[in-house]
């Protein structure tokens, strides 16, 4: 694997959360969250199937339980190897799927469509505004 599509050492990625990154897809910019599984690793786009414009990371890691993604918006649960929802208002649903492997200890990027860009979020949010609100205040 090259240098430049890797991501970082396998051991960055928080047991109980996961990695965020960001790649490039052409001119955008694309938000990706990494979760560790059991024998390897597992990546989505990062934003929820209920709500498409709220992201399942704010930028400090998604919340992981017994190897399921949390979205922090309204608690929908996916499956960490598979992206699909188990449990929430999109059960049935799966995230979009970034391919990345394992190899020496690190990640990598190995999904044609994107270009590594860096660790961390695109900086294409707003951070503070915590996604969109509904009517009912959720
Ligand atoms: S926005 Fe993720 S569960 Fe509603």
């Amino acid at each position: 694997m090259d240098e430049a599509s890797r991501i970082a050492p396998l051991s960055d990625i928080p047991a109980d959360s996961t990695l965020l990154f960001t790649v490039r897809e052409g001119f955008d910019k694309v938000e990706v969250i990494c979760i560790e599984l059991e024998d390897s690793v597992a990546a989505w786009r990062n934003y929820c199937q209920h709500w498409t414009d709220v992201r399942l990371d704010k930028g400090s890691g998604a919340y992981v339980r017994d190897g399921e993604i949390v979205c922090e918006k309204h608690g929908a649960y996916f499956e960490g190897n598979s992206g699909l929802c188990t449990l929430g208002p999109c059960e049935g649903a799966v995230l979009n799927d970034v391919d990345v492997a394992v190899e020496d200890g690190d990640v990598y990027l190995t999904d044609e469509r994107y270009e590594f860009a860096h660790i961390g979020p695109s900086g294409e949010y707003d951070l503070s505004s915590g996604g969109r609100i509904d009517f009912a205040g959720n």
